[in-house]
C-alpha cells in the first residue's frame, strides 16, 4: 500500500523532465511564424480586452499550460482545440518565441 503514495510524485518528476525535454526542440522563427494564428485573438501589443495577454510568459510555463490544454487538463473548449492541433515541436517554438516578446 506504501507504495501507491509515491505514484503522484513519480509521475510529476516525469512530466517536468518531458517539459524540459521539449523546449529542446524550439526553434525561435518556427515559432514567429506559428503565432500569427495566435495574435488574431491574443494581441501581440500586450493589450488584454477579456483575453490573457501571453507574451513574456516564461517558455516552461507557457509550454506546461499548452500541454495541459492539449491533455484537456484545462478547460477552455477554444485553447483545447488550438493546443490539440500543435505537436511538442511548435508549442516549443511557440513558448521561445513568446517568452522574447516584452
Ligand atoms: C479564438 C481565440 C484564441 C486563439 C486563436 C488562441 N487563443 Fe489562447 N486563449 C484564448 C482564451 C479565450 C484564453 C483564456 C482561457 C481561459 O481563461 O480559460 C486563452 C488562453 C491561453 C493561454 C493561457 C494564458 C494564461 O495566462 O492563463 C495561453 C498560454 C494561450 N492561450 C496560448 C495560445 C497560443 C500559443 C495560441 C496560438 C497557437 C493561442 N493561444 C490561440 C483564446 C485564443
Amino acid at each position: 500500500m506504501k507504495q501507491i503514495f509515491w505514484v503522484p510524485l513519480v509521475i510529476a518528476a516525469i512530466s517536468q523532465a518531458a517539459q524540459a525535454d521539449i523546449l529542446a526542440k524550439a526553434d525561435l522563427a518556427y515559432g514567429e511564424y506559428l503565432s500569427g494564428e495566435c495574435v488574431t485573438c491574443h494581441r501581440a501589443d500586450g493589450g488584454d480586452e477579456g483575453i490573457p495577454q501571453i507574451i513574456g510568459l516564461d517558455a516552461e510555463g507557457f509550454a506546461a499550460i499548452m500541454l495541459a490544454y492539449k491533455a484537456k487538463d484545462l478547460d477552455n473548449p477554444v485553447m483545447q482545440i488550438v493546443a490539440g492541433r500543435l505537436d511538442e515541436e511548435q508549442i516549443a517554438s511557440l513558448a521561445v518565441y513568446f517568452e522574447s516578446l516584452e
